[in-house]
């Protein structure tokens, strides 16, 4: 039997997250699990997704639930390109550029897959810019970007995967664990 859990999936708000842990073989076959990859009418896939970060790209979105929105997540699938994936589909939104990047810093091999009336009318793989500027800070108290006067924050991508990062002002060196403590 296929392990899956609903988290917060009453009608009832209008808005439900559903979670899925399934092996390859059940969510393929089974019909209770077809839902959970069932095609979206408008919206966006955000597939290949690294396994285990689809919560973190909820929490990215700023979608917990609460506001109606309907979305499913489905972790740890088998993927054709890579071993394991997860998916979060979400109904009638588009992404905004500065949710694209924070994705890249997390997931960086994640496509955006933009559907509309069942169709995917463009997918894009998430790139991972050779500096990123502003989104994140620096971790280093003492760093010119945590002082009274604001500078934007800069950091190089040293390595993509696993991240790491380089502070432009201090040299900071930080990884994919200190970034999701911003998010
Ligand atoms: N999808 C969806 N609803 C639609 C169309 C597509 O949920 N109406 C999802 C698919 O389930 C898949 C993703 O969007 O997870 C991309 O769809 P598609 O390009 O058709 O799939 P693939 O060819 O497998 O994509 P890729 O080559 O990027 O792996
Ligand atoms: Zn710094």
């Amino acid at each position: 039997m296929p392990q899956s859990l609903a988290a917060g999936s009453s009608r009832v708000f209008n808005s439900y997250i559903r979670v899925s842990h399934t092996s390859r073989s059940d969510w393929r076959l089974s019909s209770k699990d077809q839902l959970y990859v069932k095609k979206i009418r408008n919206g966006t896939v955000i597939d290949h997704i690294e396994p285990g970060h689809a919560l973190d790209v909820l929490h990215i979105l700023g979608i917990n639930g609460k506001h109606g929105e309907v979305v499913s997540a489905v972790m740890n699938v088998e993927s054709k390109r890579y071993r394991r994936k997860d998916i979060v589909k979400i109904d009638d939104r588009e992404l905004n550029p500065q949710e694209v990047d924070k994705i890249a810093l997390i997931a960086p091999k994640a496509t955006i897959n933009i559907v509309r009336e069942y169709e995917v009318t463009s997918k894009k793989r998430v790139q991972l810019p050779q500096t990123i500027r502003g989104i994140i800070k620096c971790n280093n108290p003492s760093c010119v970007v945590n002082a009274r006067e604001p500078v934007t924050p800069e950091f190089k991508v040293e390595v993509p995967e696993p991240l790491r990062i380089r502070c432009h002002y201090c040299g900071r060196i930080m990884g994919k664990d200190d970034v999701l403590k911003q998010f």
